[in-house]
């Protein structure tokens, strides 16, 4: 979810404005994401390498996220979201924890879409505790260093328990990964948005969506051996054309 400081800049705003107006980009994506089907959504909302940012800009986006967290939950269960974790959620201030830990236990058998907030997260911090994990592992007898397979490894990582993701949609036009899910994104298909992370409505959602459905993803393979699977239900052409009022 990036751009939300630029945007803010543009507008002669302080860049908690941008962050600010971000949770409104938050809202209309998980609740489209809600009402398409779509299973699985990953948030980026604070890596590890945000914790450098100026001391006042951390905190007031910590108090952001555990307002937000706070009053969406109830809203999230009774759409039938399951809301999740990934990071070192340790690091983040204890009221955080609290209402994340409680958000995750109220929604937990839900059924609909999985959310998952990534805080604290870094693609690097979550391949480094899994190697951790896994040398425990082999020291204490429990897996012998031959039995690593890539599927093992994954089971090791923060992201055990969901998918590795299809769509991976960067807001703000900048062409990197900056950390994100790095094991889990070998396959994902990416979607680069000039559009800040605040302009970010659901859109551009449907159009990034558009364009991952005409992608023919071959996973290393030949375009023959492939078959195309639906990847959605819904139409998502006449659902963008309502969403841009044509
Ligand atoms: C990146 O933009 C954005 C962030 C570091 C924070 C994202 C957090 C939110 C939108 C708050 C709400 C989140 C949830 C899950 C409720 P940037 O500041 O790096 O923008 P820039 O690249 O323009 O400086």
């Amino acid at each position: 979810m990036d751009g939300n400081g630029r945007w803010a800049k543009e507008r002669g705003l302080p860049r908690i404005a941008g962050h600010r107006e971000g949770v409104e980009s938050v809202r209309d994506t998980v609740e489209a994401c809600g009402q398409l089907g779509v299973q699985f959504l990953t948030l980026y909302a604070f890596s590890t390498e945000n914790w450098r940012r100026p001391t006042d800009e951390v905190s007031l986006l910590m108090r952001l996220l555990m307002r937000a967290i706070r009053d969406e939950t109830d809203k999230l269960h009774s759409n039938n979201v399951r809301m999740k974790s990934i990071g070192e959620i340790f690091r983040l201030p204890k009221e955080i924890q609290e209402e994340l830990h409680d958000g995750i236990e109220k929604t937990k058998n839900n059924t609909g879409l999985t959310l998952t907030l990534a805080l604290s997260y870094s693609g690097r911090w979550d391949i480094t505790h899994a190697v951790q994990a896994i040398a425990d592992d082999v020291k204490r007898g429990f897996l012998s260093s031959n039995e690593i397979s890539e599927e093992r490894f994954a089971h090791y990582l923060s992201t055990n328990d969901i998918p590795d993701p299809d769509l991976l949609i960067r807001t703000g036009g900048d062409m990197r990964v900056s950390n994100f899910l790095l094991w889990q994104i070998a396959y994902a298909e990416f979607f680069v948005s000039k559009f800040y992370w605040p302009q970010f409505r659901r859109a551009e959602l449907y159009k990034a969506i558009s364009d991952f459905q005409q992608r023919e993803r071959r996973f290393g393979m030949v375009s023959e051996q492939v078959q195309r699977k639906p990847t959605m239900q819904k139409n998502i052409h006449s659902l963008l054309h309502r969403a841009l009022g044509r």
